[in-house]
C-alpha cells in the first residue's frame, strides 16, 4: 500500500480529493490532516473506509503535531489545506499569511525529515492576477505571478516557498495552479453555493458591481484528478495550470442557477465591487492536457446540475452550516447592502 498525507482534506477540495482517490487508488491508504477551520467539515468526510482513511485534526503550522502526524515511508504530501476565501483575505489578511505561508513551510520541512518523496503544492490561478477583458490572453505556466488580494498574494508566497524548498534542499515538489472549482460540498461563501443557498431560500443574491467579471470554472473532480496525474506524471519543479476552457461572466452563472431552480430574477441585487476585484481569469491547459493527459469529462451543464441536485438534497448540510458562526459573517459581509 502507498501512504499518502493529505491536508484539508475536510475542505471542498480535498474531500472530493480523499473520495475519488479512496474509490480509483485500491493500493493507497490516506492520513487526512486538517485543522477543522469554520470550512473544515467531518460530514464531508462521512462513511469513508476507516481502514484506508484516517483522520487527525490538527494545524499544519504545528510542527511537533505535524512530524507527528506524517507517516513514516510516505510517498505524497498533498497541500490543500488553505485560508482559502478573497473576502475574508480583505477583511483580515493575517490568518491566510500563516497558514498559506508558514503552513506550507512546516510541511516541506516535515517532508524532508520524513523522506517524503514527492509534495504537491494546491495552488491558484489567482497567483497569476487578472486578465483584460475581450482578450485573447490566457494564464499559461509562464505568466507572470501578480496577486491581487492577500489571499492570492499568500499562494503565491507559498508557490515560492515550495520552490525554495527544491532549489535549496531538492525536494521533489510540482504545483498546480487551478481555476474557480464548483461541486456539492462546497462552503456556501463562494459564488456558486451561495447562489444556490440563497436562491433556495428565497433570499437576495448579492452580485458585485456590474457582474461582468468572468471565471474559469471547473467541476472539482476533474480539478482533483489533475491533481493525481500531477503526482503520478508532473515533472518536479514544473508548475500546471488546471483549466476545463470554460469561461463564464458571473451574472450568466447566477442567471443559470435561477432558471434551473425555477426563482426569478427579481432576486439578484447588485452590490457594492469587492475591493481589488480581478476582472478576467482564462486558463491555458495546454501543457497538463500534453503532458499529464489530463481533460476535464464534467461538462458545464453537466457539473452545475449535479452541483444543483447535491444541494437540493443535501439541505441539512448547508443548514447546518447556515446555522453556525456564518449568521455573523453572512451579517458584517452583505448586512448593510442587503438589508
Ligand atoms: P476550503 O476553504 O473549502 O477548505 C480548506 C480546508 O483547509 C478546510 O478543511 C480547513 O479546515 C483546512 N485548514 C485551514 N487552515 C488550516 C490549518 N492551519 N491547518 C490545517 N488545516 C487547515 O478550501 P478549498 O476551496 O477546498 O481549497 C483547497 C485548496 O485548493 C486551497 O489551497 C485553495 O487555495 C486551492 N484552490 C481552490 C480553488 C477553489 O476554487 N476553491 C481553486 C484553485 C485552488
Ligand atoms: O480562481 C481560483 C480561486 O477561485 C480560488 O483560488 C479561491 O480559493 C476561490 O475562492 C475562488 O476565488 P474567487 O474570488 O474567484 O471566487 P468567489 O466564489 O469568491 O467569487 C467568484 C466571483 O463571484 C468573483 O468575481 C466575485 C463574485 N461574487 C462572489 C460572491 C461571494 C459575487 O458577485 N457575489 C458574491 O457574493
Amino acid at each position: 500500500m502507498r501512504k499518502i498525507f493529505v491536508t484539508g482534506g475536510a475542505g471542498f477540495i480535498g474531500s472530493a480529493f480523499v473520495r475519488q482517490v479512496l474509490e480509483e487508488q485500491p493500493d493507497v491508504e490516506i492520513v487526512d490532516y486538517d485543522a477543522l477551520t469554520y470550512a473544515g467539515n467531518l460530514e464531508n468526510l462521512a462513511g469513508l473506509d476507516p481502514a484506508r482513511h484516517s483522520f487527525i485534526k490538527g494545524d499544519i503550522c504545528d510542527r511537533p503535531a505535524v512530524l507527528e502526524a506524517m507517516p513514516e515511508g510516505c510517498d505524497a504530501v498533498f497541500n490543500f489545506a488553505a485560508e482559502s476565501h478573497v473576502d475574508r483575505s480583505i477583511h483580515s489578511a493575517d490568518e491566510f499569511l500563516r497558514t498559506n505561508i508558514i503552513g506550507t513551510q512546516v510541511l516541506l520541512d516535515a517532508a524532508r525529515a520524513k523522506g517524503v518523496r514527492r509534495f504537491v503544492q494546491v495552488s491558484t490561478d489567482e497567483v497569476m492576477g487578472s486578465l483584460p477583458e475581450d482578450d485573447s490572453a490566457f494564464f499559461t505556466e509562464a505568466s507572470p505571478h501578480k496577486p491581487n488580494s492577500p489571499y492570492a498574494a499568500s499562494k503565491a508566497a507559498a508557490e515560492f516557498v515550495v520552490r525554495a524548498a527544491r532549489e535549496t534542499f531538492g525536494v521533489d515538489a510540482v504545483i498546480t495552479r487551478c481555476g474557480n472549482n464548483y461541486g456539492p460540498r462546497q462552503f456556501p461563501e463562494k459564488l456558486i453555493p451561495l447562489m444556490i443557498a440563497n436562491a433556495m431560500n428565497d433570499e437576495p443574491l448579492p452580485v458585485y458591481g456590474d457582474g461582468q467579471n468572468v471565471r474559469d470554472w471547473i467541476f472539482v473532480d476533474d480539478h482533483c484528478r489533475a491533481i493525481w496525474l500531477a503526482y503520478e506524471k508532473g515533472r518536479s519543479g514544473e508548475a500546471y495550470n488546471i483549466g476545463a476552457r470554460n469561461e463564464r461572466r458571473n451574472l450568466e452563472v447566477v442567471r443559470s442557477i435561477l432558471a434551473a431552480l425555477g426563482k426569478p430574477e427579481s432576486l439578484i441585487r447588485y452590490v457594492d465591487d469587492r475591493l481589488g476585484h480581478d476582472r478576467r481569469y482564462a486558463i491555458d491547459p495546454i501543457k497538463a492536457e500534453t503532458e499529464l493527459g489530463w481533460r476535464p469529462q464534467v461538462t458545464w451543464e453537466e457539473g452545475l446540475a449535479a452541483t444543483i441536485d447535491w444541494y437540493r438534497e443535501n439541505q441539512a448540510w448547508v443548514e447546518h452550516i447556515r446555522n453556525g458562526e456564518y449568521r455573523e459573517y453572512y451579517r458584517q459581509m452583505y448586512g448593510a447592502a442587503l438589508g
